[in-house]
């Protein structure tokens, strides 16, 4: 029962240390938009990378990024090019992969074996593991 205890209060410590490092992380990076739906191939990956390139061409070049929240079929790498990327992870820190125009791309994708892997993960895992992005990726390189 102790160790039940235990095992609960570091959850809820590490969670909220996450929660800090994210807010951190995220309030560095000065203009977010998401770009969401509820309904399937209604053209958010079409959109969000439209959309990058376009603010990547008139003025930010190398100083946009994308967060690939698609965990199940995540296909803004393919429409960039990028497929068979790999993210670069250092100790805690994720970096991103770099696509046309200074582009940082971040995606489930460049962790998969291969771009037919699929991915199984019910709504809990992959909040945790959207969470896990926003707070370790390194946009700054
Ligand atoms: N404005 C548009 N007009 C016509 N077709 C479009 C438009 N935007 C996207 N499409 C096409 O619709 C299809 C779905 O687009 P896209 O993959 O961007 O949608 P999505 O919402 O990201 O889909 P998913 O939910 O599967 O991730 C693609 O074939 C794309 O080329
Ligand atoms: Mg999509």
């Amino acid at each position: 029962m102790a160790s039940d205890r235990q095992t609960v209060d570091e959850w809820k410590k590490q969670l909220l240390e996450q929660q800090e490092k994210l807010k951190t992380r995220m309030s560095r990076v000065k203009h977010k938009i998401a770009v969401i739906s509820g309904k399937g191939g209604v053209g958010k990956s079409t959109i969000t990378v439209n959309l990058a390139v376009a603010f990547a061409m008139h003025g930010h070049v190398n100083y946009i990024g994308i967060l690939d929240a698609d965990i199940h079929g995540p296909s803004d790498p393919k429409i960039l090019g990028l497929s068979g990327q790999r993210l670069q992870v250092k100790s805690t820190e994720v970096f991103p992969a770099l696509g046309l125009l200074g582009i940082k791309v971040v995606s489930i994708d460049f962790l998969l074996p291969d771009e037919n892997a699929p991915v199984i993960w019910r709504g809990p895992l992959k909040m945790t593991a959207i969470r896990q992005f926003l707070s370790d990726i390194v946009w700054e390189t």
